[in-house]
């Protein structure tokens, strides 16, 4: 009976103690909720002649969730070889828990055949590269950006896709990633005008947040309109990650709205997405160098007056309306920045054609 109540007077202390320290903010709480989903990925992958792509197939595989790539997945020309012995046997341990994108360098063997045959249903309609589905209380987008193969333009097939994805879909917080970045400050690729189409449907849509790659570094973006304005109420948040293991670029001159750039450290990007918000934190290869985190909020549409087409490739713009208005939500952002974190440096040229 002594010992019972010893006990249970030891378990008495030990509760009142952690309320105590969890009262005075001793203790980080993680934030957890039912509804949350992680997406963690990167593009521009897997070359045989890289280790860093194991690395950064450790990090997914490492961490629970879905895998996204954001294209070039399979360097250099996305054959079946290359499919099979480069990308396998890193990124593929993961591939049952995979969606993917497809970049310019898959499609460097024709119709990137391999590409559709090697990721299947996970990949979309076959041929296609363009597809959504939902994760956790959020909707996913995901295009294929190689305009040079298929249209981007307004009234292209996947231009009315992704319009009537984002109007059948009611989901508060809405994400899109493909291949080629709208913006980006490397020195090799540079802004791609021809994805303006799909920045104005899904900010007319009220997207929250954009992945991209092709250019190999890392950067991410303050909110801002399809046609580079801050807009922190409705804007896009884009974030740059191609950074999966091929190669790094260096760094030209910081676009408008570019928040952080680091263009030598191989790493993944992990989102965590609640209900109503997201986290983002770039995980360095190897547990080394460069880290990027913060939150932000999701938003509704903006009001039909503010949304803009614009048709990058002519140079023109025409004002029209967006689908509907709801009400208007902050975004909040906070950052942890590594020392180092924007550099020029160049450790390896980019791979020749790998522009459209
Ligand atoms: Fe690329």
């Amino acid at each position: 009976m002594e010992r019972v109540t010893r006990l249970a007077r030891a378990g008495a202390v030990r509760l009142a103690a952690a309320l105590a320290v969890m009262w005075l903010g001793l203790v980080a709480i993680p934030r957890a909720d039912a509804a949350d989903a992680v997406l963690v990925g990167a593009g521009d992958i897997a070359g045989c002649q890289s280790s860093a792509d194991a690395a950064t197939a450790a990090l997914v595989a490492a961490t629970g969730g879905t895998v996204i790539t954001l294209g070039d997945n399979a360097y250099e020309s996305g054959t079946p070889k290359q499919f099979a012995a480069c990308y396998g046997p890193t990124w593929g341990r993961v591939k049952g828990r995979t969606r993917p994108a497809v970049g310019n360098h898959d499609y460097f063997t024709a119709g990137a055949v391999p590409y559709f045959n090697y990721f299947g249903a996970a990949a979309g309609p076959p041929g296609k590269g363009w597809y959504s589905y939902d994760a956790g209380a959020w909707h996913v987008v995901v295009l294929n950006t190689n305009c040079y193969r298929v249209s981007c333009k307004k009234g292209s097939e996947q231009e009315r896709w992704l319009r009537a994805d984002l109007a059948g879909h009611s989901a508060q917080c809405t994400l899109a990633y493909w291949h080629q970045a709208r913006f980006v400050s490397d020195d090799n690729h540079g802004n791609n005008p021809e994805v303006g189409p799909f920045w104005d449907a899904l900010y007319q849509y009220g997207a929250d947040l954009v992945l991209s790659a092709h250019a190999h570094i890392y950067e991410r973006f303050a909110p801002q309109t399809p046609w580079g304005k801050a807009d922190p109420a409705y804007g896009i948040r884009e974030i740059v990650v191609g950074t999966g293991g091929e190669s790094h670029y260096g760094i030209a001159a910081p676009q408008p709205n570019s928040q952080v750039r680091n263009a030598t450290t191989f790493g993944v990007v992990k989102l965590t997405l609640h209900s109503g918000s997201y986290d983002w934190r770039f995980l360095p290869a190897n547990g080394q160098g460069f880290t990027d985190s913060g939150a932000g909020s999701c938003h509704g549409r903006p009001p039909a007056s503010t949304t803009t087409t614009t048709t990058m490739n002519s140079s023109t713009t025409s004002t029209t309306r967006s689908p509907t208005t709801t009400t208007k939500r902050a975004t909040t952002t906070s950052t942890a920045r590594a020392p180092g974190a924007t550099t020029t440096t160049r450790s390896k040229p980019g791979p020749p054609g790998s522009g459209p």
